[in-house]
């Protein structure tokens, strides 16, 4: 890594026509996170001690996403170009004397180390002024164009509409990333003119102009998955593809079991520990920790949960933000789990919802219990101690304790707390009337036959 400190401009003006969206293009998200934060968490891993974004279009959502991070925006008031989008960052980083990298935000998947070889590169002994990051693609499409020597040594930047037959031929890519010190970089944007067939300021056109002056530029080459750009909804969905395949295989690379690995969908952060099994058709949002020699089953859907080791959880559970399965719980077929923690060993196998709840090691709660959480207003919480048994078909009616090894009767409506060891019973009282069923029924026999 080099040590020369870095910033990073993120190129976000555009307006991403192509998407037909009201949110930005940026913002859609790939891994349950808007593109632009792939981006700004790889530079962020580069050693970026600086990062602006260049907004201009629907400026308002990106500012909103990115300020929580602490990322200055900068304006480009009308979009005349990358060269031009790139100058707008300046005044955000006056004072600033290292190594610049110039992104686009629609190519979420830069890698750091890709940074880092491009950096490296950059204060190599031959010091090139400025250092592109390349790439073949299987089709060129209407990238720019490289062309450069066997070593790296670039001849010349074309964009593909001033491009001639034997230019556009050539298969070797402008990703747009770029390196170049920040002492050499505004000097150069300010001279980029927009004489060309867009009337755009270009940004490659730095590297025309370094050249005119008898300075080397170099290009690093990459994967072409690492530099797609994304402009539709169709390469939105093919990147998700890509990066859920690669995930997959690092899931698996990981230790973990995944019975049907197609099927599985990640977030950008799921963590999985060791020996964990997945089975077909699970779907993680954002913010989930899985635990070494957890199962989870068939069709769950799994958010912000933590999952503690040996857990199981489905088939068809839901987990939501909150939902905490300490060691051994289980959570069984349509169990919705929400800001709620499961004792260790605590048992809900079927048809329940937990919100707003704490439930105490070795529970058990029967199906189809209920904790009654909000009156329409409110958010309320239940406590179901240690060890205590729930029974069928209950409704907990919140704020409500439940003490520790007490048991509510199947089909309890409990608004009162109950106290450790204790047996609540909410319910009608069963009446049994001997021989009232045949009675009933000769009697309506015989009206019916009178008809
Ligand atoms: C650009 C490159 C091309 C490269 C390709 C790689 C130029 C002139 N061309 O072309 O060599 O092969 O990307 O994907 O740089 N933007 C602004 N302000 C502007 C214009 C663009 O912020 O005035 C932003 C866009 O929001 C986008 C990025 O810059 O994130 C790239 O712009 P885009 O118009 O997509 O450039 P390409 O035509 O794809
Ligand atoms: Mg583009």
């Amino acid at each position: 890594m080099s040590h020369r400190p870095i910033a990073a401009i993120l190129l976000a003006a555009g307006k991403g026509t192509r998407m037909k969206s009201d949110l930005h293009k940026v913002l859609h998200p790939i891994a349950g996170r808007p593109m632009l934060l792939h981006l700004i968490d790889s530079v962020a891993r580069a050693g970026a001690a600086r990062t602006v974004v260049v907004v201009g279009a629907g400026r308002e959502q990106i500012e909103a996403a990115v300020a929580p991070l602490g990322i200055e925006t900068a304006l480009q008031a009308e979009q005349l170009g990358t060269a031009h989008a790139a100058l707008q960052a300046r005044a955000a980083l006056t004072g600033f004397d290292g190594t610049v990298i110039v992104c686009f935000g629609d190519t979420p998947f830069l890698r750091a180390e890709t940074i880092a070889a491009m950096t490296a590169r950059l204060d190599a002994a031959d010091a090139p002024r400025i250092v592109m990051l390349g790439f073949r693609p299987d089709d060129a499409k209407a990238y720019g164009r490289i062309l450069a020597r066997g070593d790296g040594t670039i001849v010349k930047m074309v964009e593909y509409k001033d491009a001639s037959e034997d230019e556009r031929a050539v298969d070797l890519c402008n990703s747009g990333v770029t390196a170049i010190r920040a002492a050499d970089l505004w000097p150069l944007l300010d001279r980029v003119g927009n004489d060309n067939a867009a009337g755009e300021y270009y940004l490659p056109d730095i590297v025309t102009l370094a050249l005119a002056d008898g300075d080397r530029a170099v290009v690093v080459e990459t994967d072409a998955d690492e530099v797609i750009g994304i402009n539709s909804r169709a390469e939105l969905a093919y990147a998700e593809r890509r990066w859920q395949d690669a995930r997959r295989l690092q899931a698996m690379a990981g230790g973990a079991t995944l019975i049907a690995p197609e099927t599985v969908w990640f977030a950008y952060d799921t963590k999985l520990g060791r020996d964990v099994t997945i089975e077909p058709n699970v779907v993680f949002g954002p913010g989930v920790r899985v635990a070494d020699g957890a199962t989870i089953r068939a069709f769950s859907h799994v958010e912000g949960a933590e999952l503690h080791e040996g857990v199981e959880a489905g088939p068809y559970a839901r987990l939501r933000p909150g939902a905490v399965l300490k060691a051994g719980a289980k959570v069984g077929n349509f169990v919705e789990v929400k800001n709620a923690v499961l004792g260790e060993g605590a048992k809900a196998n079927h048809l329940t919802y937990l919100g707003d709840a704490e439930v105490g090691a070795g529970a058990n709660v029967g199906a189809g219990t209920i904790t009654c959480n909000y009156d329409g207003f409110f958010k309320y919480r239940t406590r179901i101690g240690a060890g205590a048994f729930i029974g069928s078909n209950s409704a907990l009616v919140a704020p409500v304790a439940i003490g520790d090894g007490a048991i509510v009767g199947a089909g309890s409506v409990v608004t009162n707390d109950v106290e450790d060891g204790a047996l609540a019973l909410a319910r009608g009282r069963q009446e049994i009337r001997k021989g009232w069923a045949e009675r009933f029924r000769r009697t309506m026999q015989a009206r019916k036959a009178a008809k």
